[in-house]
């Protein structure tokens, strides 16, 4: 299995979150097997619970371990690397990715390489073809929106990010206002489908700042005092608030990307993290990049959120280049992505 066309193996695991996520990605052949198990439980709570979190990676991390590397038909001493989520995220939920990455790398003798949650997310888009590079990338997750520069594979220069809340994080808290389920994205981005996205001028922070840094919390309060002044909320007034906000939302972030480009000169801009799903933001993005002449890519639904394949494809990298970690290997709760090559 480890010869030939199938290339070389490498074990993804991720769990900096409340997803638990196991691929086996093939150098020559792509994904052969890819699991994740979502925790259903913090719906209940309209956020992550962390201590929920880490217990459940404890119950889950090893069947779904087991189902991918029986799935791929590969045994621990064919993979050529162990990639782990090692940060950020919440610690107690890394250390159990990272603690159970380093036990098959002790036992198996394999190498292993620790990714930053980040960088996994910019290489979802090499999962299935080459990144081309220079190019942009817009990170927007729950937790993150940056814009980076991406001189290669290795190479990061932040050019920009969020002051307050997360892209992912306004679309959660907008979610939450409007009475619509949890996760707030793709369920705003479902409601504002009848919307009119015209329906209310909402504000789009740093606007006009001429940088590339971005602002979402101003976006909340507004449609916050927009609901209490209307009341009670009929579903057409949900679906044009939730088309207004996520016109607000789409529009600062296009905004801020093309700015990016103009500044680097990059003529490809990548988007990756969970808000990239979103169907409106690739339209947007596409329409306006169109004018510049430059072009837009993003991973597949499954690699935009959470997952395993993104860190077993910058595993990859790392241990192709010759970067492997240590067994004495920790986590870390916050930190920007470093360039490493
Ligand atoms: O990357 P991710 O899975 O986790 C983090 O690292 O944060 O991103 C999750 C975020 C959530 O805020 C979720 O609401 C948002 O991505 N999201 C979306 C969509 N799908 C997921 N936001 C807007 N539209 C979507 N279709
Ligand atoms: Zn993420």
């Amino acid at each position: 299995m480890s010869g030939g066309n199938a290339g070389k193996l490498y074990l993804g695991i991720e769990t900096s979150c409340d997803d638990t996520s196991c691929t086996i990605f093939s150098s020559g052949r792509g994904i052969l097997s890819y699991r994740t198990a979502s925790q259903l439980d913090h719906a209940r709570y309209g956020g992550v619970v962390p201590e929920i979190a880490s217990r459940t990676h404890m119950r889950t991390l090893l069947p779904v371990w087991e189902s991918v590397m029986e799935e791929a038909g590969v045994s621990l001493g064919a993979l050529a690397g162990i990639g782990v989520t090692h940060g950020p995220g919440l610690t107690g939920s890394l250390l159990v990715g990272l603690s159970f990455a380093k036990s098959l790398a002790w036992a198996g003798g394999v190498p292993l390489a620790g990714v930053h949650h980040i960088e996994g997310h910019i290489l979802a888009n090499a999962i299935e073809g080459p990144l081309t590079t220079p190019a942009v990338v817009l990170v927007v997750s729950g937790g993150h929106t940056q814009l980076f520069n991406v001189a290669r594979v290795g190479r990061y220069e932040l050019l920009g990010q969020t002051r307050d809340d997360a892209a992912g994080e306004a679309f959660d808290k907008i979610g939450k206002i409007l009475g619509l389920p949890y996760p707030g994205g793709p369920a705003v981005e479902v409601a504002a489908r009848g919307g009119d996205p015209g329906a209310f001028d909402l504000p789009r922070g740093l606007k006009g700042s001429g940088e590339c840094d971005f602002s979402f919390s101003g976006l909340k309060t507004a449609v916050r005092l927009l609901t209490q002044s209307i009341g009670a909320l009929s579903p057409a007034a949900v679906a044009d608030i939730a088309a207004s906000a996520q016109e607000a939302i789409v529009d600062a972030l296009a905004r801020k990307s093309v700015l990016a480009l103009e500044r680097t000169g990059a003529e490809r801009l990548y988007l990756a993290g969970g808000v990239a799903a979103n169907r409106r933001l690739r339209e947007v993005m596409r329409e306006r990049l169109r004018r510049l002449g430059a072009t837009v890519g993003w991973p597949p639904p499954r690699y935009c959120t959470d997952n395993a394949a993104m860190i077993a494809c910058a595993a990859r990298h790392h241990l192709e280049a010759g970067r492997r970690d240590g067994l004495d290997l920790n986590t870390f709760p916050r930190g920007v992505l470093a360039s490493w090559a």
